[in-house]
């Protein structure tokens, strides 16, 4: 693997595809493999057509793991439920940019709790819609699929959506005041054969669900993504 691939990536284990009946176990499967974030897909069965879970169980996964949580909403409204996924203490609040009437105003609020604050885009949503709210975002979220299942397949035509919004990042570092670091995460069809491309193009944050958890042997999975992936 070339070094080109080698960056400062995170990984973080979507939960959807593990086995609930044994989530504790699943969870603490990934932290001692060295998964740097968990990631928590919330769907409501409106926005995405799917019914997952919400925040009685991001609670339970709070007291269990120490690991960063990365709550992904995939819901309408999602300023209704805000408050209620920091009190189940969500360390990132992932906001879809397609939901948000007044983005500006939502993640201004999400910041005031003192958390990360995420927006996701669809596929074919551009990248425009977040270019003026950067100086909230830790992390901006390019959906690889269409949202609403886990394992499907990685869309090709996003490694040049990817290396656009790393250009704008990179632009907006270079002139405005604000040089705080904005996380590119990708998720959906993430696995040891689509990563090297959007690492190359700038993503740092790897979602992987169906790579871990459909994995024969998750662990090892993990750990190869990580001597390629992280420096
Ligand atoms: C898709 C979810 C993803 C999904 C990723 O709607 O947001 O987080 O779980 O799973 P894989 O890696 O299976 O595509
Ligand atoms: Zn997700």
């Amino acid at each position: 693997m070339k070094e080109i691939f080698k960056n400062n990536c995170k990984i973080s284990a979507s939960i959807l595809n593990a086995d609930f009946m044994n989530l504790g176990k699943e969870i603490e499967m990934v932290e001692k493999a060295g998964v740097d974030m968990l990631h928590i897909d919330v769907m409501d069965g409106n926005f995405v057509p799917n019914i997952t879970l919400g925040q009685p169980i991001v609670k339970e996964i709070r007291k269990h793991t120490k690991l960063f949580l990365d709550v992904h909403l995939m819901i309408k409204n999602p300023d209704r439920h805000i408050d209620s996924f920091v009190d189940s203490g969500a360390d990132l609040i992932n906001v879809h940019v397609e939901e948000c009437k007044h983005l500006d105003r939502t993640l201004n609020y999400i910041k005031q709790h003192g958390i990360k604050a995420a927006v996701a885009l669809n596929p074919a949503t551009p990248l425009c819609f977040v270019e003026n709210v950067f100086k909230y975002l830790d992390m901006i979220l390019i959906m690889t699929v269409n949202p609403g299942f886990g394992g499907q397949q990685f869309i090709g035509e996003m490694v040049y959506k990817i290396q656009k919004l790393k250009t704008m990042i990179n632009d907006y570092q270079n002139y405005s005041d604000n040089r705080k670091n904005i996380d590119i995460g990708v998720d959906g069809g993430i696995n040891l054969e689509t990563a090297p491309k959007v690492v190359a193009a700038g993503a740092n944050v790897l979602v992987l669900g169906t790579a871990i958890y459909k994995a024969s042997n998750p662990r090892e999975i993990i750990e190869s993504a990580r001597r390629k992936f992280i420096l």
